[in-house]
């Protein structure tokens, strides 16, 4: 069964890799994000997906924004079957000396936007529950909400917060039949982390760890289980947390030991 998702942050990294992934499964996609040259290269990629990918500009830190865009999206479509919130910025920095600017908008795109994204989708994904049809809503929460790392405390916090967003609308949503989980990715390969990799650069940037996988995740790797939680197969799963870490948080690796 598919039908019709949107996504936040639609048009980079883990959101953009999401995108094709459910495009390729033959579900109807709206991406939604703030950056229109991103939605405008998505638009071109994926032109040969049968005018199954929709895109709009929306501004999750903006409440009028969000409103506008789902009262837009129930007029023309009616109802939705998924909400994916990939929206998010990275803030890096000592919490004694981050400027109260980059923490309030680490917390306005990362936890307000998210939930304003879920507050407006819901009735759309409750109208689509009462059909009989998939409601789904899938948010990217990180593994630095289950286990903070020092240099980005405030990214952290957001992410904590989002897992417990998730629990809570679970529980609230449940009766109506809308599933919420979420995802807790360590180090994806995306334009929001890259930069901070190249050799060279001296961002106090540090990666969730070492995956005894070898790699780092790529985009793709999350938009599998997205994938999995938008299916009848996780018909059972709400309320949950997936890291999807490459095992980086299963044990510790004292530094310098060899696995
Ligand atoms: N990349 C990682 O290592 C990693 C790890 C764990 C969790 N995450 C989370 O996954 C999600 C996606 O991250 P990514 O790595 O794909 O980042 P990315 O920077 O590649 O993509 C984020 C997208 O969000 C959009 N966005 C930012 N502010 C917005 C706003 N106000 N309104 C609408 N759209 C906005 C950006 O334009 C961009 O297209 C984020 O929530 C991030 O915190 C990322």
């Amino acid at each position: 069964m598919t039908g019709l998702l949107a996504i936040t942050g639609g048009a980079s990294g883990i959101g953009r890799g999401t995108v094709k992934r459910l495009l390729d499964d033959g579900w109807t996609v709206i991406a939604l994000d703030v950056a229109e040259t991103g939605l405008a290269d998505l638009r071109k990629t994926f032109a040969a997906h049968g005018g199954r990918l929709h895109t709009r500009t929306c501004d999750v830190t903006s409440p009028e924004s969000v409103a506008g865009t789902f009262a837009e999206i129930g007029r023309t479509f009616g109802h939705l079957n998924g909400l994916v919130c990939s929206a998010g910025v990275l803030k890096i920095g000592r919490l004694e000396s981050m400027a109260v600017e980059d923490f309030d908008q680490v917390f306005s795109v990362n936890v307000r936007g998210l939930w304003l994204c879920a507050r407006e989708a819901m009735p759309l994904l409750k109208m689509a529950a009462a059909e009989g049809e998939l409601a789904r809503v899938v948010f990217l929460a990180s593994i630095a909400g289950l286990r903070h790392k020092i240099d980005s405390g405030a990214y952290a916090a957001t992410k904590a917060a989002v897992i417990a967003l998730t629990k809570v609308l679970a529980v609230e949503s449940a009766p109506f039949n809308v599933l919420v989980n979420a995802i807790a990715p360590a180090t994806v390969d995306t334009p929001m982390v890259r930069p901070h990799m190249q050799p060279g650069n001296n961002s106090n940037y540090r990666t969730s760890g070492t995956s005894p996988l070898g790699r780092i995740a790529a985009p793709e790797d999350i938009a599998a289980v997205v994938r999995f939680l938008m299916s009848e197969d996780a018909a059972y799963v709400t309320g949950t947390v997936i890291p999807v870490d490459g095992g980086t948080t299963a044990a510790f690796v004292p530094p310098g030991a060899k696995i």
